[in-house]
């Protein structure tokens, strides 16, 4: 029998404290004018002491399970997508597997910013080899725990918060497929945007503490190409072309890099769902918390081809491409 999979539910968990670039105006050299210009963004929400990644991913992912109608005990599956993960182990996700009462897998994909399409690549591809019928995805970040704040090139950008989907098998249904994603990663170029961690070797050791480093120029330029590129590789394995896309939820890393991506693919801005003003760039959350609120606010609507394309530290990059059932 055929089948497909679907997005039945999802949801979204952001820190209540708002941070605006007035307050950053007053802790670094910058003003509100030149990071409204320069990323679009306007505030971004912080952690507070008690939150992690696994706190505000069992939100978020509470929030899905509620949405799709589906109890923790009938997950088959949870993998979160995260780079600030609450420890070295057990994982993101095994926390939040006992914090939702769920009694199944659960294991983390680190991709950075690319984390979320990653995951929901992996989650899609064991849905189809019929290894699983409901998985939890999720992209959960603190970033600010690891945001150098002296930096006024970076701590402008960063914000944390976490989203979540239920990816379910569709049985005798050809609607709401996801289509082959695409994904890829230049280890050589990590130099441009990386953050040590504990496991890091004295040797290797650039920067005492796991502080992101980069060079935000270069980041952006690369960023630019290799999505485009993506995309355009996942549009012929859907057999769709770019004037196919409904909307396009991009990884919110800043405002100008969408716009610049929608110009490479000959889309109108107005296709691209865009929430960086409000969160900042969450990382592996931003696809899911921009999904859920393009959701919520009917931008996304049953029929639509919908595509997700993110890029990140690593580098690595991921374009997916889906029919909204
Ligand atoms: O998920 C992927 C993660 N990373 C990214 O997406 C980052 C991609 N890159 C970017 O978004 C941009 O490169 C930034 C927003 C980080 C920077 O914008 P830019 O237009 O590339 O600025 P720049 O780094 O070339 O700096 C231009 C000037 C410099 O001053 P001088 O040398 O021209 O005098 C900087 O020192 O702006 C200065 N500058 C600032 N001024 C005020 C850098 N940061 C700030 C700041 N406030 N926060």
């Amino acid at each position: 029998m055929s089948f497909s999979c679907h997005i039945s539910g999802f949801g979204h968990a952001v820190p209540e404290r708002i941070v605006t670039n007035q307050e950053l105006s007053e802790m670094i050299d910058t003003s509100d004018e030149w990071i409204v210009e320069r990323t679009g963004i306007s505030q971004r929400h912080i952690a507070s002491d008690e939150d992690s990644s696994a706190t505000l991913g069992a939100e978020a992912a509470k929030r899905a399970l509620e949405k799709a109608g589906v109890s923790a005990v009938d997950l088959d599956l949870i993998i979160t997508a995260t780079c600030t993960p609450s420890g070295m182990f057990p994982s993101t996700a095994s926390r939040i597997q006992h914090s939702i009462g769920a009694n199944c897998g659960a294991f983390d994909i680190n991709a950075a910013c690319n984390g979320f399409v990653t995951a929901l690549s992996t989650a899609s591809q064991l849905i189809h080899s019929r290894s699983a019928e409901k998985i939890l995805v999720i992209g959960s970040e603190v970033l600010s725990r690891i945001t150098d704040w002296s930096d006024r090139g970076t701590c402008i950008l960063f914000g944390d918060g976490a989203g979540a989907v239920i990816i379910e098998r569709n049985e005798g249904s050809e609607t709401g497929q996801i289509f082959p994603p695409v994904l890829g990663s230049d280890g050589g170029a990590a130099e441009l945007l990386f953050a040590s961690g504990p496991c890091t070797a004295p040797s290797d050791l650039l920067d005492q503490e796991a502080k992101i480093i980069m060079d935000g120029r270069s980041v952006f330029k690369y960023a630019v190409t290799a999505m485009a590129e993506a995309v355009e590789e996942a549009l012929k394995k859907a057999n769709l072309k770019a004037e196919d896309i409904d909307i396009c939820i991009p990884h919110q890393a800043n405002k100008r890099i969408i716009k610049a991506l929608m110009d490479r693919l000959g889309l109108p801005i107005e296709r691209a769902f865009v929430n960086v003003q409000k969160y900042g760039n969450t990382s592996s959350a931003s696809i899911p918390i921009a999904l859920s609120e393009a959701l919520e606010e009917k931008r996304l609507k049953s029929g639509n081809t919908v595509l997700f394309v993110a890029f990140g530290g690593g580098l690595n990059w991921g374009a997916m491409i889906a029919n909204w059932g």
